[in-house]
């Protein structure tokens, strides 16, 4: 994993997320579409404000195989980056006159899911929770015609996929290492977490993705694309692995009978 390419690219993006000059007029979107927008928004800035606690924890456990070489210090800029997105979120949250949240009950749950199985499977919701962002702060950007929410959102959505791309590189390095069995296994976990997530969130943020023009069913449909692309990617590389691996051993079975 070439994880020196994330450290650089973590610095880099949390410099200009820290930097960041936003649109200076105040917001002039009407009350009813203003209110529900800044409260959802306030969810996912609780969401990204997170320490990072449980994630290290995790790092500091796999920190010794040798294909994760530099993966604890990506861990801790990619978390840096993260609680950039929650100080983004937050001047937009002010900008739309809403309220930051301390507690919200969809988070909390997040936050019980990821301590329920084991480390591993803790990044997985993490994971989960990336692939949702993605589609919410697309829609974010496509859809609301404030400049500020449509600047972070712009940002945020690049930000994220590159977190997805970096999730992938991660992935591939552990699930390598699995059964095709247990491969399977975890994906099938990984696509039921996906859907529940998806769900709750479609329904809780339902009355913000209606001043956006958008179902909470769409919402869904567009979170269930996400996954496939993202999980389709996954295994594309995974069977690219494999081959490369049957190769090496049949040339290597071939030199070995020639040679004897
Ligand atoms: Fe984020
Ligand atoms: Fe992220």
């Amino acid at each position: 994993m070439s994880t020196q390419l994330w450290i650089n690219r973590f610095q880099a993006s949390t410099r200009l997320n820290h930097e960041m000059q936003l649109p200076a007029a105040p917001c002039a979107l009407p009350h009813h579409i203003r209110e529900p927008l800044a409260r959802s928004i306030a969810t996912f800035q609780l969401g990204e404000s997170g320490g990072g606690t449980r994630l290290r924890r995790y790092t500091r456990s796999i920190a010794t195989l040798e294909n994760l070489r530099g993966y604890q210090r990506a861990v801790d800029l990619f978390v840096a980056e993260e609680q950039s997105h929650a100080a983004l979120l937050a001047r937009t949250v002010v900008h739309l006159r809403g309220t930051l949240l301390t507690k919200q009950w969809t988070n909390s749950i997040f936050r019980w899911m990821r301590d329920l199985v084991n480390l591993e499977f803790n990044i997985q919701v993490l994971l989960t929770a990336e692939l949702i962002a993605e589609v919410y702060f697309g829609l974010l950007a496509l859809r609301c015609t404030d400049p500020v929410v449509q600047t972070v959102a712009r940002k945020l959505l690049r930000d994220e996929m590159g977190h997805l791309a970096f999730q992938r590189d991660f992935l591939f390095e552990r699930l390598k290492t699995l059964t095709p069995a247990t491969q399977c296994l975890w994906r099938w976990q990984f696509k039921a977490i996906h859907f529940a997530t998806a769900m709750v969130v479609a329904w809780d943020h339902r009355h913000c993705l209606r001043t956006l023009d958008i179902t909470p069913a769409d919402f869904r449909a567009r979170a269930t694309r996400s996954w496939q692309s993202f999980q389709s990617r996954l295994e594309r590389r995974l069977l690219e692995a494999e081959i490369q691996t049957r190769e090496r051993y049949s040339r290597g079975v071939q030199a070995s009978s020639s040679g004897g």
